[in-house]
């Protein structure tokens, strides 16, 4: 049997929504969620990566997928308006889709800059606009927003338009925290720092395979450590808890360099 980190009844009878929930620490979310009997949307843009995931998760609890774009709003309007459909209700939001390139600041392009403003700050924007107005304002529970950000703690040198993105929606997290802290909302964000996920592929093997030795717990997280996290931020166990950042970053905020800077 597999272990829970709660009752395995904690979200009996919740939605949840992943946003990037088909691959990496998105899918370690979900499978979470599921563990703890909340019903979960995975949402991103690759339709047959979505149907993967789906397979591996339906053996932990009810699962569906839709394929979007989160940069444009229409369709995240239809995504609303699917869950609605299918689910009824929703209770928790994970804002964890996104991506990003590494890149000296000065070689950014105004494409890439945009693309990666585009995706983490605008399309997180979009999606939690349109499901609070869609289901957290009109339910008497409320609901819970986690967004995944990143360790910008001390900027992002080598990636500094993911930074600036992550850094807007660390503070919108602390805006829509207290706004909407009357509609029994909570608002929080998770700053992981380098995990062993799917998105280290994007980066030079070289660069992955130097880095945990800068870390000051000398490994490298695990994609359920940010999933059990995220679970504990949406659960009622945190029921005092709105517009923080939690770190999950084995200490890599307050000390050492990824990279080598000029
Ligand atoms: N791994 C790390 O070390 C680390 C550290 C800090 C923060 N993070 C952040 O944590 C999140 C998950 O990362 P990961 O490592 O698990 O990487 P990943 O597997 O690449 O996950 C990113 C997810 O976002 C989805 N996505 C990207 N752009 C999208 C868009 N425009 N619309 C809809 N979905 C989109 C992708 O799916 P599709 O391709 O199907 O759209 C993918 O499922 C990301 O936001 C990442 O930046 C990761």
């Amino acid at each position: 049997m597999t272990k829970t980190m709660f009752h395995s009844d904690l979200l009996q009878g919740q939605v949840a929504l992943v946003t990037g929930g088909g691959s990496g620490i998105g899918l370690a979310i979900s499978r979470e969620f599921l563990l703890h009997g909340a019903t979960v949307v995975i949402a991103s843009r690759n339709a047959e990566r979505l149907e993967n995931a789906k397979k591996t998760l339906e053996e932990y609890g009810i699962v569906y997928t839709y394929a979007l774009d989160i940069r444009k709003p229409e369709s995240v309007e239809a995504l609303a308006t699917f869950i609605q459909e299918t689910c009824g209700r929703l209770d928790h939001l994970v804002n964890n889709a996104g991506g990003q390139f590494p890149a000296a600041a000065a070689d950014i392009s105004p494409n890439g800059w945009l693309a990666v403003i585009n995706t983490n700050l605008n399309g997180t924007w979009f999606v939690t606009q349109s499901i609070a107005r869609h289901f957290f304002f009109k339910q008497e529970a409320g609901g819970t927003i986690t967004n995944i950000i990143v360790n910008h703690y001390r900027g992002f040198p080598g990636m500094a338009h993911t930074g600036a993105a992550r850094a807007g929606i660390d503070n919108l997290t602390k805006s829509l925290a207290i706004e909407w802290v009357s509609k029994n909302i909570r608002v929080n964000a998770v700053a992981p720092g380098i995990i062993n996920s799917t998105g280290l592929e994007n980066y030079p093997p070289e660069m992955v395979a130097q880095v945990a030795g800068t870390i000051p717990m000398k490994r490298l997280g695990t994609v359920d450590e940010v999933a059990q996290l995220v679970l504990f931020l949406s659960s009622s166990y945190a029921g005092y808890i709105t517009g923080e950042t939690v770190y999950i970053d084995g200490g890599s905020r307050l000390w050492g360099s990824m990279w080598q800077m000029e």
